[in-house]
């Protein structure tokens, strides 16, 4: 995965579990599956079958298939599948969407019906402390949460319960996460399962514009990234590089409590250097360059398959003609 991201975003694999600052992750959730078709320079055997991008070593001479193989291609589409077997399709709702990787994951990988004719585990929301609210619905397992409560905390008290499809994260009777870092397992969720109460349903995350900003704080380094709606800071977070992952996890006090401009020393926007719809529209035609959106959405256009029942509409000739 690493060999990868040091080659550029359109080679690396698609990543739900993998969390470079967290020692052990990754191996969970099977989005980087790809092809080994020679192991090494030594030994240029394929590898029998697909490996994950995230816990596998790369070694001189090793060949590795991930945008072009049909078996790697058509895999993705069933990890998309199986994660979305439980999770719920309540993006217009869930303070996640937009920076959601399940969303982007399964967008670029997916397939656009489902074969689920189950019913879907479902759980009541849960407070974890005051500030953090658990939607279990939409946990994908990716254990990046537990790993960051167990390596940046004092001591972990949530974790995830039971196994296989019963299993779930929480604290054990209810116990609320409640130490200066908690606020960090939020950033690191590439859900909506965990979220910022202090944020939750304030704004949709293209409504909001980041701006990176710091403070001296005695508990983190102090920086961070305001997220503005108008003159109001609605949301604090750690700044995140172009992986959606943390550069440096802050501290409860600076993400929870200090919510005034004054609180802090405005750097400027927020440099979004992961393709993202956070990017789009925020600071005027100096930042964002026109051909940049078209370019994206050109290469990125995907045509969604629609098969829903129309009968009931009664103006068939307004609608656009199904391609
Ligand atoms: S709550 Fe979020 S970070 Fe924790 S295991 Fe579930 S999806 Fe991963
Ligand atoms: S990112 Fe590799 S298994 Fe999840």
């Amino acid at each position: 995965m690493q060999a990868a991201r040091m080659i550029g975003p359109d080679v690396a694999p698609p990543a739900m579990c993998y969390y470079e600052p967290l020692k052990g992750s990754g191996g969970k959730c099977r989005a980087c599956l790809v092809k080994v078709t020679a192991g090494s320079e030594k030994d240029p055997r394929p590898m029998p079958k697909l490996v994950p991008a995230c816990i596998t070593a790369v070694q001189d001479g090793m060949i590795v298939e991930n945008t072009v193989n049909e078996q790697v291609l058509e895999t993705r589409k069933g990890i998309v599948e199986f994660l979305l077997l439980n999770h719920p399709l309540d993006c217009p709702v869930c303070d996640q969407a937009g920076e959601c990787h399940l969303q982007d994951f399964s967008f670029e990988h997916g397939v656009s019906s489902t074969r689920t004719v189950e019913e879907r585990n479902t759980f009541e929301p849960v407070d974890l402390g005051e500030n953090i609210k658990l939607n279990m619905n939409r946990c994908i397992l990716c254990y990046r949460c537990v790993y960051t409560a167990d390596q940046i905390t004092d001591g972990r008290v949530h974790g995830v319960m039971h196994r296989g499809d019963h299993a779930e994260i929480s604290t054990y009777i209810e116990k609320a996460i409640d130490n200066d870092f908690s606020g960090n397992v939020i950033d690191v969720c590439p859900v909506g399962a965990l979220t910022d109460k202090t944020y939750r349903f304030k704004s949709r995350v293209w409504f909001s514009k980041p701006m990176d900003a710091h403070c001296s704080c005695d508990k983190c380094s102090g920086n961070v990234t305001l997220w503005y709606r108008g003159d109001e800071v609605i949301r604090v977070t750690g700044r995140k590089n172009e992986w959606g992952e943390l550069k440096e996890f802050i501290c409860n006090t600076c993400r929870f409590d200090r919510k005034k401009t004054s609180d802090w020393v405005i750097e400027g926007p927020t440099n979004v250097s992961r393709h993202s719809v956070i990017s789009a529209n925020k600071y005027g035609a100096g930042l964002i360059k026109p051909a940049f959106p078209i370019a994206q959405a050109a290469r990125d256009y995907k045509l969604i398959e629609d098969d829903r029942d129309r009968s009931f509409l009664t103006n068939q000739a307004s609608l656009p003609a199904k391609k």
